[in-house]
């Protein structure tokens, strides 16, 4: 039974949570590369699994290469077969229908003005009802191209009550200038109501959760400030080295790669302020606030407040791994960073004083990532003799191993008072069971609804570029190469120097 008193409150439609998809067709750039097959359509299949797809559905595949709906469909039902949930693929043979094959050049008018036919015929023909997103997974090259010809093609403008939206992926732009120029041509077809600049972080349960843990729970939040928090470490560690993407990481390394994205976002979400509702806007008002309090760092403040390094030779599960200019596609003299680590200062009410210290990298000792929330220890410690206790932490293991963990003391039993660090552990597989979606399901079903919670703002990008190219110049001014690590390490010892006042880092 639906309660009444949720049905009169201003939220109910949030707190609910009811939340239908609109029939459209979705149309894929770049639909010949890995990013479609091995997350787009295995995200799709798994929400038409769970029925959360709209009756009325298409996926046009654009691409330059010549193939057909037949080949387009053969390459994709392997890719559900190989990255899809369990049970994907019997919903991908059902739908197979629904998949076309648009050949064109992502400059050429031509190729939009024969995209529209189709999609006015799969309007007729499969119900799309007028609605159309566009996802980018094209290389950035080609997104400018892109966004103009949508434009200029009248593609992009809503007509009759029908909607068109544009996915764009990552990377948003190399620094802040080319990302502001990104936005304002996206801006020149699209409001931003109906743009969706990915974070793929954002789309995590576990990233999710960071706002349900703060914000469905009393007993967190008076205590999430500079008077109870002693300082709070970010981690992405991968066991992974570059592979087969060397070259693009050649003209990104970690910091852009990201600590530009994944975890100023990340960040964003632990530190902002409560917002007034859980609504795109009202959460992005909030996250961008905490953004826009970190300061830049003047190229003099670089190196004391970072640490830049690459990982050289070493070994990882008993194999050996080569260093990462001796990957394909990187120079040999290469000084892009694999790992970063950056404190961050947030300069208001909140946090004025407690530290942020944040860490990337690839080839570290083991994958996982996590937000540890480390609390001050009691004004006065009343145990003596023996250890004494450690400082809480609070644990937000947004991967591998999902879940929350609190660190306390407690009594050892016997006659003694000795207190040892034991923990609170929950674990999402255990609590919940089952296999969770992948990040992409979540935000391509949010982009069809038209929720632009989990997407990164227009300002947002801005902000966190602001902060990282003040770091990226302070690297260039120095001209100090990066520092070395072997893979298979947690990273530098260096990074030690990061943390004052006996801090240390944490070893997942
Ligand atoms: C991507 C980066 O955005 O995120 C990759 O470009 C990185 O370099 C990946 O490996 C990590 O994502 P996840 O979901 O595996 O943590």
């Amino acid at each position: 039974m639906v309660n009444a008193s949720l049905l009169a409150h201003p939220l109910a439609d949030e707190l609910t949570s009811v939340r239908h998809t609109r029939p459209c067709a979705l149309v894929i750039f770049g639909a010949t590369g890995d990013l479609t097959k091995r997350k787009l359509v295995p995200a799709l299949m798994g929400l038409a699994k769970d029925g959360l797809l709209p009756t009325g559905f298409a996926v046009v595949g654009f691409a330059r290469r010549p193939w057909s709906d037949g080949s387009f469909r053969t390459e994709l039902g392997d890719g559900v077969r190989q990255f899809g949930r369990s049970d994907t693929l019997a919903a991908f043979e059902q739908l197979q229908e629904a998949f076309t094959f648009h050949q064109g050049d992502f400059a050429d008018p031509a190729a939009y003005h024969s995209l529209r036919l189709e999609l006015d015929r799969l309007d007729q023909k499969r119900g799309t009802a007028g609605n159309r997103l566009f996802y980018l997974a094209t290389p950035p090259s080609s997104y400018s191209s892109i966004l103009q010809q949508l434009a200029a093609s009248g593609l992009s403008r809503e007509a009759d009550g029908s909607f068109a939206r544009v996915i764009v992926e990552k990377p948003f732009g190399r620094d802040r200038s080319t990302a502001q120029a990104l936005n304002d041509q996206v801006r020149e077809g699209f409001r931003e109501r109906q743009v969706f600049r990915i974070d793929h972080y954002l789309g995590k349960e576990t990233v999710q959760n960071i706002l349900a843990l703060r914000f469905a729970n009393g007993i967190f939040e008076p205590l999430w400030n500079e008077k109870f928090v002693d300082h709070v470490q970010i981690t992405v560690a991968e066991s992974i080295g570059v592979g087969s993407r060397g070259g693009y990481f050649e003209e990104s390394g970690i910091v852009r790669d990201m600590i530009q994205n994944h975890l100023m976002q990340v960040l964003s979400l632990v530190a902002m302020e409560p917002p007034v509702a859980l609504s795109a806007e009202a959460v992005r008002d909030e996250k961008v606030k905490v953004l826009k309090a970190i300061r830049s760092f003047r190229p003099e403040q670089v190196a004391a407040a970072t640490v830049r390094a690459q990982y050289t030779r070493g070994s990882f599960g008993g194999e050996d791994v080569p260093g990462y200019t001796e990957e394909a596609g990187v120079a040999p003299d290469s000084t892009t960073e694999t790992y970063a680590a950056v404190r961050l200062q947030i300069d208001n009410w909140r946090w004025s004083g407690t530290p942020f210290y944040l860490r990337a990298g690839k080839r570290l000792a083991r994958r996982a990532t996590e937000v540890a929330i480390q609390f001050k220890q009691p004004p006065h410690l009343l145990f003596e003799g023996g250890k004494q206790p450690q400082p809480n932490v609070l644990l937000l293991r947004i991967q591998p191993d999902e879940g929350v963990a609190l660190r306390f003391g407690a009594k050892v039993p016997g006659p003694d008072l000795r207190i040892r660090d034991v923990r609170m552990d929950f674990r999402y597989g255990t609590a919940f069971g089952g296999e969770t979606a992948d990040a992409y399901e979540r935000l391509l079903l949010d982009a069809m609804l038209g929720d632009g919670t989990l997407f990164a703002r227009g300002d947002e990008v801005d902000e966190a570029w602001r902060i990282v190219d003040s770091i990226v110049e302070g690297w260039q001014r120095s001209g100090q190469r990066p520092l070395g690590y072997a893979a298979g390490t947690w990273g530098p010892d260096a990074a030690a120097r990061l943390l004052e006042a006996g801090r240390s880092w944490r070893k997942p």
